[in-house]
């Protein structure tokens, strides 16, 4: 699979998932411009994937904003010379039950999660259309699958992505771009690890981090061990060369959602 003269953008790309399918990405041949709330860490990654051999930018953004979603994919044409390939990774979480979760946190899931992807595929396909080509992954969760007690505004948000991908597959399907789903199981990234982490905040009376780690990779899939960053990265390149694999909502989960 080569993707040797494409330009692909990945939100949310300093850390975890995001910089797992940025490297995957230079690997396999693409320039890859690394954008991020976090512009310390989207500079991490692209000299990553320039010591890759690949040309980069790094860019600051905030997904959840139009002005700064029209900046960013200016940039990364003005930078790298247009826009192929669009990974709309970046998602936050919290975990709340549904008599905690106010209304303000459920806005702000749903700004990040759902219309920080609408924006970035948006903007995406306005550059793309003209040129006939483009592919665009939004990174979705097995939560846009199955529900999870705890996260039904997390739920709600990523089953909102699946089903935008549907939608604008459709639309865009005549014009050489597939628009797809890419839906990560449990990957062990700052989302899961730490006190701040789901590990952190599912422990059971008296059990380490650690320890909670291990049993929600034990009891949550059937094959027993998280998925990496790396596993993420293989299908969002399989997904940027594949030609007739459009409006998917492909899990990488272990067998979770069996
Ligand atoms: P992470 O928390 O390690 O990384 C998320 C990145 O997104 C961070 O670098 C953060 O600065 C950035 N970000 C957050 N809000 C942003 C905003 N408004 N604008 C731009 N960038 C922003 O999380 P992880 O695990 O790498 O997650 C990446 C995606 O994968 C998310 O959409 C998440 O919902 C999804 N996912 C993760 C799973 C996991 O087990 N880690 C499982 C299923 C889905």
């Amino acid at each position: 699979m080569e993707l040797k003269g494409k330009v692909a953008l990945v939100t949310g790309g300093g850390r975890g998932i995001g910089q797992g399918i940025a490297l995957a990405l230079a690997g396999a041949g693409a320039d890859v411009a690394v954008a991020d709330l976090d512009q310390t860490i989207a500079e991490e990654t692209a000299a990553k994937v320039e010591a890759a051999g690949r040309r980069s930018v790094a860019i600051s953004v905030n997904v959840a904003q139009q002005d700064s979603v029209r900046a960013m994919v200016e940039k990364v044409e003005a930078e790298l010379g247009g826009l192929d390939i669009a990974v709309n990774n970046a998602g936050i979480i919290s975990i709340q039950s549904i008599e905690e979760l106010t209304a303000e946190d459920f806005d702000r899931i749903m700004a990040v999660n759902a219309k920080g992807v609408f924006l970035c595929t948006q903007a995406a396909v306005r550059v793309m259309r003209p040129r006939r080509w483009g592919r665009i992954i939004n990174v979705a969760s097995i939560a846009g699958k199955i529900g999870f007690p705890d996260l039904s505004h997390y739920t709600a948000s990523k089953f909102a992505v699946i089903g935008f991908t549907n939608a604008v597959a459709k639309e865009v399907a005549l014009d050489g771009i597939t628009v797809n789903a890419l839906c990560p199981g449990i990957v062990g990234t700052g989302m899961w690890r730490g006190e701040d982490g789901l590990a952190g905040r599912w422990r059971e009376e008296g059990e380490s981090e650690e320890a909670s780690w291990a049993r929600h990779q034990k009891t949550l899939l059937p094959q027993g061990v998280a998925q990496t960053p790396e596993d993420m990265g293989q299908l969002a390149v399989y997904l940027a060369c594949a030609e007739h694999v459009t409006g998917q909502a492909i899990a990488v989960d272990g067998g979770c959602t069996l």
